[in-house]
């Protein structure tokens, strides 16, 4: 998919560019981004809600995937950019990123974290609690600025996905509750701080839901939360927005449906629901993360030792894991791989993809189909655009791989692979700890 294809050497190509030689020239394990996938989604979400005519913004959760080359393209496409910490905030506008078009999560913002974006002149923060709420008013005032405000809603809509990334239920972290009246309450109490703005309201059901159903109910619960609160508080919002969550293709089964549809879906939700009752139909803003990086992204891995347990399985160790990519071992998240530099050789053995941490549980894949694997082949991993990058680690002192975008034939390097230096950076020996050699 994307650029992706078998050039005549037989190896894998992306954005034009022969996959042996990005890692003969950057090394492995490294992580290479289709850019113009990357694009491609960008568009699709953008011209789905350009086709509506509805007001909209697209916000990329760079959660997913934050580095400053990844907020210009974010940027050039014109969308906007969701952040959940300093550190996301801080690469945002280090980027160049537009500060209006920056919109604040997280359910715990520290106070820094507040002060830094409103004196950035960030477009609009999520407000998830109560604490926020007025700790955000108490900040605004202080700084004699009036800052805009969306209301994060626990819709009661549980999405079909993992455990661990359902947000949208009653029982989570996340945001006020529609079902017990604390989004109700959280709706007076905002419009009556001078130094707020209350836009809208906003809701994120959850991550990698391949039904629109969830979307379409969520879309409603919110639209008649919106059109009750007017009714009973006078207070009209020009936002909804509808967080991320759209689900992308991981292997073969998966079957997610075009950006074009969920956007569809949505649209029409929030216009049935408004309009007819002379309620101007509000912005609808998402949130998407990995729908737009994930499908784009290939982990470039160099197999080294392997282990046959004959009649049991056979273990391929390469030479990353669950430090480039935690998903595995942390969701059960499955992928599928391919020998990059072997492409069109058929697969006669299935093996074990292991990592080369020390734990048993570093495994990136658990059978996949391969060609004849030796130690120096060197092994592609698809769809590991997003939350891979953003979520590595320094286990076992590994440095964090590189970071390429490839297209037209082109590689750049958009982040370097770390160095030994950065590796002890923070390291401090106190002086009283003398060498004893
Ligand atoms: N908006 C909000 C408020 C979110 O919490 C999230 C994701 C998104 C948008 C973007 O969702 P997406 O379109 O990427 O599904 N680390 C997990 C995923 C955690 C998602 C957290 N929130 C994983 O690797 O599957």
């Amino acid at each position: 998919h994307g650029t992706s294809k078998i050039n005549d050497l037989g190896h894998l190509e992306i954005g034009g560019v022969d996959t042996t030689k990005l890692a003969a020239e950057y090394g492995t394990p490294l992580y290479v981004f289709d850019e113009a996938l990357v694009r491609q989604r960008c568009r699709e979400f953008v011209e789905a809600f350009q086709a509506s005519g509805l007001k909209f913004q697209v916000a990329y959760a760079s959660k997913a995937f934050c580095v400053m080359a990844m907020c210009r393209i974010v940027e050039e496409e014109g969308m906007s950019l969701d952040v959940v910490s300093d550190g996301e905030l801080y690469t945002a506008l280090q980027a160049g990123f537009p500060a209006e078009r920056i919109h604040f999560h997280g359910n715990n913002k520290t106070i820094s974290e507040m002060e830094m974006a409103i004196d950035a002149k960030i477009g609009c923060f999520v407000v998830d609690n109560f604490v926020e709420l007025h700790m955000l008013n108490a900040i605004a005032a202080e700084k004699r600025q009036k800052v805009k405000i969306l209301l994060r809603i626990t819709p009661g809509v549980e999405a079909h996905t993992h455990e661990y990334i359902s947000t949208g239920q009653t029982d989570s972290k996340f945001g006020f509750d529609l079902g017990n009246g604390s989004a109700y309450r959280a709706i007076e109490e905002a419009s009556q701080l001078s130094n707020l703005e209350l836009l809208g309201i906003h809701s994120h059901i959850g991550s990698q839901i391949f039904e629109v159903e969830g979307f379409r109910i969520a879309a409603e619960k919110m639209a008649e939360f919106a059109i009750a609160v007017r009714n009973q508080l006078q207070v009209t919002f020009s936002v909804i927005n509808l967080g991320g969550g759209f689900g992308i293709r991981y292997v073969s089964e998966d079957t997610p449906l075009p950006v074009a549809v969920y956007v569809k879906a949505i649209t029409e939700a929030i216009t049935s629901n408004f309009g007819s009752n002379g309620y101007p139909v509000p912005e609808i803003w998402v949130e998407p993360g990995r729908s737009i990086v994930g499908d784009a992204g290939t982990t470039l891995y160099t197999v080294g030792t392997t282990k046959d347990i004959p009649g049991v399985r056979k273990y391929v160790a390469v030479d990353g894991g669950m430090t480039d990519n935690p998903r595995p071992a942390l969701y059960e998240a499955v992928y599928e791989a391919g020998l990059a530099n072997r492409a069109t050789e058929q697969p006669v053995e299935i093996v074990s993809i292991a990592g080369k941490c020390c734990e048993s549980g570093d495994m990136l894949i658990w059978d996949v189909n391969l060609p004849k694997v030796a130690a120096g082949d060197l092994l592609a991993v698809s769809s590991t655009g997003a939350y891979n990058y953003s979520m590595a680690s320094n286990y076992n002192r590994i440095r964090r791989p590189g970071v390429v975008f490839v297209k037209d034939g082109q590689s750049d390097l958009v982040v370097k692979r770390e160095s030994f230096e950065q590796i002890v950076g923070n390291d401090v020996i106190p002086a009283r700890m003398k060498h004893v050699s």
